[in-house]
């Protein structure tokens, strides 16, 4: 398949995007901005075999240019971390909800299948059970506002110009690539330098976490099997809380408990995620990470991988971190 993956340099976009070029055989188009989040060591493994456009999804001349020859569009360019949200929602909701306009046009002009990467957050937090694809949208933050906006207007497009269209909602993800300021690189690269862990609040939020590979298969299988129209949710395997997360990392890098420093909670921090994913293991998906084993994975990648993670700690990224937990982090 010809494919146009926006945001493809992100860390579950270069993921889909390895995926796709290695078991698919496909001819891929990056497009992507190379926000602080993207950058092209993520496709360091695939890049002589891809087309990479440097561009916004916003910017409908480079959309223009990098959707040209493509059958399908599968976008997850986005800007997404919660906490960024709440400091500055306007690039979210430039890129989120402008930019997959933008996408949407494009597909319609050239009559191209498309697919929204989306997330659990859009139904906001559950107690119990877990959220199915006719749950309500509740979103919380920023984030997942702009992300259910854009969902809707995705939807709009299938029932009012019939547009191909479908949307892929996954649960938290993990794994290697994952830019360092998201829970579970930020808490492994800590616990390798030595640093604290900084954890929000009681540390009890539950999250249903999902290896970055069972969702590039989740997206791909909803691209090739789903129908027009249709959401898809893609759930982990396992819910897990953070501390227990935390726990599990300082064990996996012979770190101590010490270690843990619980810090103030995030405004308006939801409580629990949880997806369940029927509906797209009834299309022949199934997740094959459990969460013991993608973790074990992650940290080994970590660990091996500081030629991809030593620029980022000492680059802008120290700002950030300082400016948001009031802290430095070792050098
Ligand atoms: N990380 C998760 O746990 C998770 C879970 C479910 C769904 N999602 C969704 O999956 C998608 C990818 O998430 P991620 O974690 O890989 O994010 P990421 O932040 O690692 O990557 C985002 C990518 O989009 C690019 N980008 C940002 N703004 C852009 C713009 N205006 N134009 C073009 N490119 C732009 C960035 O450069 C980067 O390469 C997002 O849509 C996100 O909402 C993420």
């Amino acid at each position: 398949m010809r494919l146009l993956v926006c945001g493809g340099a992100g860390f579950i976009g270069s993921g889909f995007v390895r995926l796709r070029v290695r078991d698919h055989g496909d001819e891929v188009t990056v497009l992507d901005k190379l926000t602080y989040a993207g950058r092209k060591e993520n496709l360091r493994d695939v890049i002589d075999k891809i087309r990479f456009v440097h561009g916004a999804i916003e910017d409908a001349s480079a959309v223009a240019e990098a959707v040209t020859g493509c059958e399908a569009i599968v976008n997850f360019a986005a800007e997404t971390h919660v906490d960024r949200s709440i400091s500055g929602p306007e690039a979210f909701i430039m890129t989120n909800m402008q930019g997959t306009h933008v996408l949407l046009e494009a597909a319609r002009e050239h009559g191209l299948r498309y697919v929204q990467v989306s997330t659990d957050e859009v139904y906001g937090s559950i107690e119990e059970g877990s959220f199915t694809e006719q749950s309500p949208l509740a979103p919380s933050s920023p984030y997942s506002a702009t992300k259910t906006g854009a969902d809707l207007l995705v939807s709009s497009y299938f029932h009012t110009y019939q547009l191909p269209a479908l949307i892929c909602r996954g649960s938290n993800n993990y794994g290697p690539y994952q830019y360092p300021e998201k829970l579970i690189p930020l808490m492994i690269l800590n616990a390798l330098a030595g640093d604290t862990l900084p954890v929000y609040g009681d540390g009890r939020n539950v999250r249903n976490w999902l290896f970055v590979e069972d969702f590039g298969r989740g997206i791909g299988h909803v691209l090739e099997h789903g129908v027009p129209g249709e959401v898809y949710n893609c759930g982990g395997p396992d819910e897990c809380e953070n501390i227990d997360v935390v726990r599990r990392i300082l064990s996996l890098t012979g770190r101590d408990e010490s270690l843990i420093e619980y810090v103030t909670d995030r405004p308006g921090h939801d409580r629990r995620y949880s997806l369940s994913a029927s509906k797209l293991e009834g299309l022949g998906w199934r997740a094959q990470v459990r969460f013991d084993e993608g973790l074990e994975r992650t940290v080994r990648w970590y660990r091996d991988n500081a030629w991809w993670w030593e620029p980022i700690r000492s680059g802008d990224y120290r700002d950030y971190y300082e400016r948001h937990y009031g802290r430095a982090l070792k050098a």
